[in-house]
């Protein structure tokens, strides 16, 4: 096999991937229901003055980055308590975790 005929299959190869990663993208679920409790309690009161909570729970961050998020949100003025921003950080964490397809991705 030429070089150039390794270096197509390799291009034709990586097309391939993109293309089915496109799909997987198209077909993926909406985004899922929050689970009731105080937390989401919160998140729906205080969360949705500036923008829908539909901003909140289409994203999928891990524990680490929902923490940046929700201090972000309240230095720029979301009304939260210490322990209220506790308690959304836990149940951000635990219902909208990293999605296994992206964390591998990384
Ligand atoms: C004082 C107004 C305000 C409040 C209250 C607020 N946010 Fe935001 N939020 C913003 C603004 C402005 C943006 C868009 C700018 C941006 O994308 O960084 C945003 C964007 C976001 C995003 C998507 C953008 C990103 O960071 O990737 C998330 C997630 C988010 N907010 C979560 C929250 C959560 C959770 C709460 C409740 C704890 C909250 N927000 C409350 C102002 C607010």
């Amino acid at each position: 096999m030429s070089a150039r005929k390794i270096a197509l299959s390799v291009m034709g190869l990586a097309f391939a991937v993109m293309a089915t990663r496109g799909l997987e993208a198209q077909s993926a679920p909406a985004a899922p229901v929050p689970p009731p409790g105080p937390a989401l309690v919160v998140i729906n009161e205080r969360c949705s003055t500036c923008h829908s909570t539909a901003s909140v729970f289409n994203q999928h961050r891990s524990a680490d980055d929902w923490a940046t998020t929700v201090q972000l949100m309240v230095d720029r003025g979301a009304d939260l308590t210490p322990d209220d921003m506790n308690m959304v950080i836990d149940y951000l964490a635990a219902n909208f975790g990293p999605e296994p397809a992206r964390a591998a991705a990384k």
